[in-house]
């Protein structure tokens, strides 16, 4: 349990560098594994998810360096072929992102392999990506459609194949799989979801082409990977709350260095923009991911509606607008949203229960959540719960900053944002105590 800061009134100030990407350092390390030759990844995040990526390679024979003072991880690759068999179950942790990418992966070796993970991931589907693996020729079971998991490494051929969901996991793990198929895979989103897998997979020599319409991506077989050299920039979905915290807390002027701005990913600067928010960018890079200065100031917000197409590109940050909703002056809606159900935790059940403690005037759609923020907040329960889930406690903690209660705010398993900003505590006091 943790007590939270509350009624900040004086403003949030100062400068903030977030943890390198999450979702980037899992493929930097997948795709260093399989490269010939050294790889270097700078301003990697040592938080739980990516450590578990780390531990599982090395079950398969990839050894890493690791230098978490200086934040650095340097992987001897084996090549696409030098993966070696595990002596036991690969432990996933927490991390769909793990899951979900090495089962693509896996699908194509000369072994067998099984994946096990906590009681959240043991409960998130597993379908989505067995079955369309499955008819690339893949062999993998599960009892039924979650963890545990048997992989059955298989020789893979090529697939068309449109993918009936919009989850970037789901297309990485398929265009993992194709580098071990027998000629060229062709993938169709419904929507464009984060496209990290697509560049960072071109910087190590592979052939990977996006079509204009950026929903149609072909994968050639056998490639020659090489190790490479990245700096990790800041990770968009950690800067997200203190891009929202900045924004409704009033008094605010905050900057964040060195954050990616992949289009993929900055929905909620789209959105943000739309309901009103003060920012801007500065200094920014075109490096394979594109990095940015971010400074932003507090701001009145308007309300919005957010709808289906929207929604791949802030899917984690979905706790976040909803927050801004919750301060935004009239009512606003979220539909077309339902994955958010199969997230660490069910996010639309819990985000309306525990906002609702907040007094806030929140009612929960099958798909999203409709929120009315002219509404004050009248706290009911001060006693708040991440229910486990990472990005619903700092969610909280961004709340309870703007919560007027004369008692502590608490928050039950707090611990939960070692997952992915194991500072990120302490980050918010810095930036609430300074003037
Ligand atoms: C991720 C993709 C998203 C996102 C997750 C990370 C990735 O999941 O929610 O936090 O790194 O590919 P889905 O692909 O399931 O939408």
């Amino acid at each position: 349990m943790r007590i939270l800061r509350s009624h900040l009134i004086s403003g949030l100030h100062g400068r903030v560098k977030v943890p390198g990407d999450k979702s980037i350092a899992h493929r930097g390390i997948m795709l260093a594994a399989i490269s010939r030759g050294k790889s270097r990844l700078d301003h990697f995040p040592f938080s739980l998810d990516c450590l578990t990526t780390i531990r599982a390679f090395s079950q398969l024979g990839v050894s890493s360096v690791v230098s978490s003072n200086k934040q650095v991880v340097t992987i001897n690759g084996v090549g696409l072929d030098g993966l070696k068999q595990p002596s036991g179950p690969l432990n996933m942790g927490n991390s769909g992102t793990t899951t979900r990418l090495i089962s693509g992966l896996l699908a194509g070796q000369t072994f067998s392999s099984s994946l096990i993970g906590d009681q959240s991931l043991s409960k998130r589907p597993m379908l989505r990506v067995s079955q369309p693996l499955n008819l690339m020729g893949g062999k993998i079971n599960s009892l039924d459609g979650h963890l545990p998991i048997k992989i059955n490494g298989q020789k893979l051929h090529a697939i068309d194949y449109q993918l009936p969901i919009a989850s970037a996991q789901v297309k990485s793990a398929l265009i993992l799989a194709a580098l071990y198929g027998s000629s060229t895979s062709t993938f169709v989103e419904k929507l464009p979801t984060r496209n990290h897998t697509e560049k960072m997979l071109a910087a190590f020599g592979a052939q990977i082409n996006t079509a204009k319409d950026n929903l149609t991506i072909t994968v050639s077989p056998r490639p020659h990977l090489h190790g490479q050299q990245f700096i990790i920039p800041g990770d968009f979905s950690s800067a997200a709350f203190f891009i929202v915290a900045a924004t409704l807390v009033p008094n605010s002027t905050i900057s964040l260095k060195d954050v990616g701005i992949n289009s993929t990913r900055t929905g909620l600067l789209t959105v943000l923009k739309k309901m009103g928010g003060r920012f801007s960018l500065t200094g920014q890079t075109r490096t394979v991911e594109p990095r940015a200065n971010l400074q932003v100031h507090s701001a009145n917000l308007s309300p919005i509606k957010i709808g289906k197409t929207q929604i791949p590109g802030l899917i984690d940050e979905l706790p976040l607008v909803a927050l801004l909703m919750s301060r935004a002056d009239g009512l606003s809606k979220i539909t077309g949203a339902e994955e958010l159900r199969l997230k660490e935790v069910d996010r639309i059940k819990v985000i309306v229960s525990e906002f609702k403690k907040l007094g806030i005037a929140i009612s929960e759609l099958a798909d999203g959540f409709l929120i009315d923020g002219r509404q004050p907040w009248q706290i009911k329960n001060r006693h708040l719960d991440s229910h486990g889930d990472h990005r619903i406690a700092m969610t909280l903690a961004v709340a309870a900053l703007l919560a007027d209660c004369s008692q502590p705010i608490t928050l039950e398993q707090a611990d939960s944002v070692q997952i992915s900003y194991p500072d990120f505590f302490q980050d918010l006091d810095q930036l609430s105590m300074n003037k």
